[in-house]
């Protein structure tokens, strides 16, 4: 990639749908397979040849800073421009145009994990000549993204974002290609959104916007449901990430944690730095935080420990977020959606959903 090509990732948002994980930390920062989730992203970007990255943050701003530093040690160089209020994704973009050098501008949401090659759409944007070109995957069910049909010849015709009646299932996968001059359109001093304000505005006035359509891994690691597929697709080498050496197989043990006699971990489980599970515990498809504890016999299913908390004996948790240093009495039951605050203490059998104790 030459070095004509400069990288912008948004972390400014506040990562309302995983709280309360988010309230301690930006949702790109939250551990997933061993690295903060946004550092497989830098590392496909670096993969993509470019090194030049600037991260436009806003909600605790300073976590990235004091994580990457320089960017050195990715091989970036790093730049940060923080919002003072958050401008939206599209002020979020005009916020860096003084920042910019080059002339080209990938821009990514940065909480999608993918699979695509990121030359390839700079590629795309070039051969088509248009002023910004999208990355579009296919979904089953558009509703809750940007859903952008397209003409026979790959351009945009319409920017439709979260409709309940989409009329194609391909949608914004969250990687543009901006041409920089475009980025010094957008209205500066207040929050614009490139999804509802940019992009049909463009559309309106006849510019040229050019899709690029693959069918390579991708997720929008948003919701609960979703952080935890990703994370297992990464431990499995589902989702490939260049910042992880392999593929782990069925689950990843990191450092210094202490895995019970005859203890199961399936379904791409991640077992936090110095996390303790007890004898004979359960962890399918678990995202174990650093310096969690499962104790014995409990069951941990598709479900998201914070740090420090911990899950008592025999206890049932499926399809539930636990906040930092919550604890989970001994034989309590935690189902469907559940979210257990920080620092929350649940008693022994606390909370049930059967009536057999
Ligand atoms: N700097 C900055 N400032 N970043 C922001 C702000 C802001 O005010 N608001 C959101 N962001 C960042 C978020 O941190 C995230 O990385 C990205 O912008 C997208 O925001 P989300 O809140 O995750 O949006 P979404 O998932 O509902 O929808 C977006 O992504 C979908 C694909 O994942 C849209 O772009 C959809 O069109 C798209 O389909
Ligand atoms: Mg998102």
């Amino acid at each position: 990639m030459t070095p004509s090509v400069q990288a912008l990732v948004l972390v400014g948002g506040k990562g309302t749908r995983l709280r309360p994980l988010t309230l301690s930390a930006p949702k790109p920062m939250l551990p997933t397979a061993g690295a903060p989730f946004l550092t497989h992203l830098l590392s496909r970007i670096r993969e993509a040849g470019i090194t030049d990255v600037v991260l436009g943050t806003s909600y605790q701003a300073q976590v990235f800073a004091e994580h990457y530093g320089d960017g050195s040690s990715l091989g970036l160089n790093l730049t940060y421009i923080t919002e003072e209020q958050p401008l939206g994704t599209g002020g979020g973009i005009r916020n860096v145009y003084d920042a910019l050098t080059a002339d080209t501008v990938l821009v990514f949401n940065g909480d999608v994990l993918g699979g695509t090659d990121i030359r390839d759409v700079v590629q795309t944007h070039r051969e088509s000549a248009a002023e910004v070109t999208l990355h579009l995957v296919r979904v089953k069910d558009p509703r809750a993204f940007g859903c952008v049909p397209t003409d026979a010849s790959g351009r945009v015709t319409a920017f439709l974002e979260k409709t309940q009646d989409p009329p194609t299932n391909q949608i914004n996968a969250g990687t543009y290609v901006f041409n920089r001059s475009v980025i010094g359109e957008i209205p500066s001093g207040r929050p614009v959104s490139v999804e509802r304000e940019v992009f049909p505005s463009l559309l309106a006035q006849g510019r040229h916007i050019h899709a690029h359509v693959d069918d390579a891994y991708w997720r929008d690691m948003g919701t609960p449901e979703d952080f935890v597929r990703g994370s297992a697709d990464l431990v499995r080498g589902i989702a490939p990430s260049p910042a992880l050496d392999k593929a782990c197989g069925e689950s990843l043990v990191l450092d210094g944690a202490n895995v019970g006699r005859g203890a199961v971990l399936i379904g791409g489980t991640v077992v936090g730095r110095g996390a303790t599970i007890g004898a004979g515990a359960r962890l399918d498809g678990a995202v174990v935080f650093d310096g969690a504890s499962i104790d014995a016999g409990a069951v941990v299913e598709r479900s998201i420990v914070g740090f420090d908390a911990r899950v008592g004996e025999g206890a049932l948790v499926r399809d539930t977020v636990i906040g930092d240093r919550a604890s989970i009495g001994a034989r309590c039951e935690l189902l469907r959606g559940a979210r257990v605050w920080p620092e929350v203490t649940i008693p022994e059998n606390g909370i049930r959903f059967s009536t057999d104790v």
